[in-house]
């Protein structure tokens, strides 16, 4: 049986005394969680949340990281830097980045490599714009990324990997994937996964769904067959919105 595994993606928000506060209200609330617990920071907020979550089953993600080591790329993060502060996991290819970032399937198949270079467990997002989903493209855009995204990783490697599916109509709209859909699509990329890598990679790979997740529907989704969990934006905000969602089985 695959885990479940619920990561929190804060986006651009929470100072680092905001981050504190939550992580000192949210560790008893999730300290029997079954499901693995991420939640992935700013970088400004790492090392405060990897010092305060220490002790705690919370492991601790960034949203982002270039996929060269070092030299002159001003503004960039590398994964050798997060790991070296013990950051365990990292967003690669977020639509917000894809969209207002030029990230591309190009780039974001680099970073996944360099992320394992270092150590750190990608969490890889794909997922369609609405415009795909309604001219019935859905499947395609989101297994070429699949492909395009893991190209050239080790079996082992694909096994590691996270893949969030999440559609981008919707992210922070309130409009969630019907379940039904959602696990649709996520058997789909499975399928992609054991052409590309085999059957006993797909048996094992975590694929979330995001968009629009809350404590309302976490429980439907995430106890459908294929769904192993959730990537969480607005709902991970909140400790006590959050922590229910992780405590979707309760
Ligand atoms: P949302 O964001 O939960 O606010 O829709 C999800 C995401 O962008 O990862």
């Amino acid at each position: 049986m695959r885990r479940k595994v619920i990561a929190g993606n804060w986006k651009m928000n929470m100072l680092p005394n905001e981050a504190i506060e939550y992580i000192e209200a949210f560790t008893p609330l999730v300290k029997d969680s079954k499901a693995e617990v991420i939640l992935c920071v700013p970088y400004t907020d790492l090392f405060y949340c990897l010092m305060n979550v220490q002790g705690t089953n919370i492991k601790i993600g960034a949203q982002n990281m270039h996929f060269e080591e070092k030299g002159a790329y001003t503004g960039e993060v590398s994964g050798q830097m997060l790991k070296s502060i013990g950051v365990e996991y990292v967003i690669i290819g977020h639509s917000e980045r894809r969209q207002y970032f030029n990230e591309t399937d190009e780039s974001v198949n680099k970073k996944i490599k360099a992320a394992f270079a270092n150590e750190l467990k990608p969490i890889v997002c794909v997922g369609e714009k609405l415009e795909e989903r309604e001219a019935g493209k859905a499947e395609s855009v989101v297994t070429t990324q699949v492909k395009l995204d893991l190209e050239g990783l080790t079996k082992d490697q694909v096994k590691s990997t996270i893949i969030a599916y999440e559609p981008i109509w919707a992210i922070g709209t309130g409009k969630t994937a019907t379940s039904e859909d959602a696990n649709n699509m996520i058997k789909t990329i499975r399928k992609q996964v054991a052409e590309l890598f085999g059957s006993d990679v797909a048996e094992e790979v975590i694929i979330q769904y995001g968009g629009s997740v809350k404590s309302s529907n976490a429980k439907e989704l995430f106890t459908t067959s294929d769904i192993d969990g959730g990537l969480v934006g607005g709902a991970s905000l909140k400790p006590d919105e959050f922590s229910k969602i992780v405590n979707y089985n309760d």
